[in-house]
């Protein structure tokens, strides 16, 4: 009764911000994104008929806030519904990457937590089956199950909203350079992000288009159109965050230096020095969006930047899967 999976963060290109059901994480809009083969969470979860209680903790952090527990066993709670057993776990969770800074820790944590308890408690599940039980603990952890380019379909109910694979990781090379700037975690969760987003004026402008940018999105993908792909994906983060900045109260996720490194992109561009495009989560880390051939040389470039916390090469990669390796 005992299982490790291993799941990716993964960076959306066309953000998911807001839920029409907050119970069931059922978002406002589709979104599409991409799994990061750099930055994952391992998990091993044995079911133990010994145990008096849940065990659950997380490697190597020292850090850890009561309610993050909290969210792990009442995912523990519906694998033990879904399979009719009575069963308390230990759960150990490492991620290879800072939590909370912007970089989708919840999405890869959950991803693999689902993949681990349902395989250690006896239930296999379907690709799609696994993506909604994993978006009933966090919205992007759905993203995450499948592998390389996905869209999550909002859908219409729990049953009709889950993501799948557009397109495999080998499809396009395409890079994430994640830029930490603070390893500081960040005060207010996405969870309160989501539920202040229709607090903004702007948000119902922001839902009117997101069709019509999903779809966009597809055929720029579908033709590896990097320089109109990446326009509208650093179009769609600044809009997410121009809904987060006019929420009440306000949520600014940016750091000082996410703004710099912001201009730097845009002026690298403009130069024509390198072509990126950034886009940037609920926190203050940048994702440096390119073609695999630049990589070397943004990297170069964002030597000359102070600061700089961590910088993570990702390229497109697979999604949730078991590993026979575990951490306990
Ligand atoms: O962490 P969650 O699942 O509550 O949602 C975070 C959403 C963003 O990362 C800000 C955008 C996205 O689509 O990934």
């Amino acid at each position: 009764m005992k299982a490790t999976a291993v799941a990716p963060a993964n960076i959306a290109f066309i953000k998911y911000w807001g839920k029409s059901d907050s119970k069931t994480r059922i978002p406002h809009n589709s979104s599409i994104s991409m799994n990061l083969s750099h930055v994952h969470s391992k998990c091993t979860v044995e079911f133990d008929p010994l145990l008096k209680q849940d065990d659950v903790g997380f490697v190597g952090e020292e850090i850890v806030k009561p309610k993050e527990i909290e969210r792990i066993i009442v995912m523990l709670d519906r694998v033990r519904k879904f399979a009719n057993k009575k069963l308390f776990a230990l759960v150990k969770t490492r991620n290879n990457f800072p939590k909370a800074t912007g970089i989708a820790s919840s999405a890869s944590g959950f991803a693999a937590l689902s993949l681990a308890a349902l395989t250690a408690i006896g239930k296999k599940l379907s690709g799609k089956e696994l993506s909604i039980f994993a978006r009933l603990s966090s919205g992007t952890a759905c993203r995450s199950i499948p592998d390389g380019f996905v869209e999550w379909k909002k859908g219409t109910s729990s049953e009709t909203s889950y993501a799948y694979e557009l397109y495999s990781p080998d499809w396009w090379e395409i890079c994430d350079v994640v830029v930490v700037v603070s390893k500081k975690m960040k005060k207010v969760s996405t969870t309160e992000g989501h539920r202040l987003a229709d607090t903004s004026p702007f948000y119902q402008a922001r839902l009117a288009v997101m069709n019509e940018k999903i779809s966009q999105l597809k055929k720029y993908m579908y033709n590896r159109n990097f320089s109109s792909f990446g326009k509208l994906i650093e179009e769609d983060a600044l809009n997410m965050h121009a809904i987060c900045l006019t929420s009440t109260p306000a949520l600014i996720y940016w750091e000082p230096k996410t703004i710099e490194i912001m201009k730097q992109i845009i002026e690298w561009r403009e130069s024509k020095e390198v072509e990126s495009y950034f886009t940037i989560d609920a926190g203050p880390s940048v994702h440096v969006i390119c073609e695999k051939k630049n990589v070397n040389q943004i990297q170069e470039k964002l030597k000359d930047v102070s600061g700089i916390q961590q910088v993570i090469v990702n390229s497109s990669s697979i999604g949730a899967r078991l590993s026979d390796k575990h951490l306990f």
